[in-house]
């Protein structure tokens, strides 16, 4: 197969590859701008940054601060594509996608919550707004709203699908079969939601696949049912540029099939993790002490939830994973060693290039 472009409203990237966006602090400047000079689109996460200990009733400065430093960070090695990864249930969610606009920053990828007021946050039109999906209906409840409300459209969806790493757009007892939701079903679906948004404004909505990526065959598969491009997290967690500490990724590399597991995040969605050592205490003890001046989720019920979140994800990106949660994709397993980026694109354009499928 040869290899397409990906373009996403005003932006071309020269391979279909975007790197998600990963919180917390494991992608950064520097895993960003590396797929970035590749020819992919890499993305910041711009979820738990900043020193969050430290920034007590600060959090939504602090967090804004360190975002605008990753960008100039990122920009300052690269003239290529880099995206910022915004998720709705973070309570400054409108703070970040607005200091992402003025960093310069243009495409805003959005998940975990609809992102139905989007575009009012976004008045500059060379900002390209990218929904992440997981279903035909919100879909169509975000293009709809959007056309009524704003006369405008998605730049393009990134559809997840139940294999993906992180929360999950999906109910557990969706994610109980998997096979029932598996993206060659609803790709199909998501490209008959955008059509007549295509047909009205005139334009292409691409729809980027993520969730289970692994390789060229996967990327080609999903190109020639359809997709515009992928959306790989995993992947890109076992490489050299990654800005997460060593240990996650070792813990990457040791996870076994049956490590990999669905869990019930205090964020209020299920999320994907590797059951190490602190998932497995925190079954053992039912319940870990909070303490949580800054209310950084608007999801998160302080009382109930069994640990901080926030303080988890923390932990683990600076390698503390016996107190830290790691998160993954159900591929995860499947890595078996930590390459530069560059190894990891050009094995996948490869693989591209070696599928019969057109
Ligand atoms: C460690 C990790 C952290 C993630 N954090 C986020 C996040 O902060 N925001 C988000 O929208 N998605 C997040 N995701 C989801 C990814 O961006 C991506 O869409 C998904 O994992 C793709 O599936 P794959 O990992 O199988 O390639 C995360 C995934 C992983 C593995």
């Amino acid at each position: 197969m040869k290899i397409p472009k990906l373009t996403i409203g005003s932006i071309t990237s020269d391979i279909p590859i975007i790197q998600g966006g990963m919180g917390v602090k494991v992608s950064l400047s520097l895993l960003s701008a590396a797929v970035a000079k590749e020819g992919g689109i890499g993305t910041i996460a711009s979820v738990g940054l900043g020193d969050i200990e430290a920034s007590k009733n600060e959090y939504e400065r602090v967090s804004r601060e360190a975002l605008e430093q990753e960008i100039q960070k990122a920009k300052s090695l690269t003239d290529g594509h880099i995206a910022v990864n915004i998720m709705g249930v973070l309570s400054n969610a409108d703070d970040l996608v607005r200091a992402a606009v003025r960093g310069g920053i243009k495409i805003i990828a959005f998940g975990a919550g609809l992102p139905l007021k989007l575009p009012a946050l976004v008045e500059d039109n060379s900002v390209n707004l990218l929904p992440i999906i997981s279903s035909g209906r919100a879909a169509e409840l975000i293009l709809r709203c959007w056309d009524r409300r704003f006369r405008r459209t998605a730049d393009g969806l990134i559809l997840e699908g139940p294999l993906a790493g992180g929360h999950l757009g999906f109910s557990f007892e969706q994610l109980s079969h998997p096979e029932k939701y598996s993206l060659n079903d609803l790709l199909p679906e998501i490209l008959d939601v955008v059509k007549p948004y295509e047909d009205k404004y005139g334009s292409k909505i691409p729809v980027i696949v993520a969730g289970g990526i692994f390789d060229g065959n996967d990327i080609a598969r999903m190109l020639s049912l359809g997709a515009s491009g992928v959306q790989m997290a995993t992947r890109f967690v076992c490489t050299d540029e990654c800005d997460v500490a060593q240990e996650f990724k070792e813990e990457y590399l040791k996870a076994r099939k049956e490590d990999i597991v669905i869990i019930k995040s205090p964020v209020g969605m299920p999320g994907r993790a590797i059951r190490n050592q602190f998932l497995k205490s925190l079954e053992n003890q039912g319940k870990l002490k909070i303490n949580c001046p800054y209310r950084c989720l608007r999801t998160c019920n302080v009382n109930e939830a069994k640990y901080c979140i926030a303080l988890a994800l923390v932990n683990a990106c600076v390698g503390d994973v016996v107190n830290g949660l790691i998160f993954s994709g159900q591929n995860a397993y499947r890595i078996n060693k930590i390459i530069t980026v560059k190894e990891l694109i050009s094995e996948l354009l490869a693989e591209i290039e070696a599928s019969d499928l057109t």
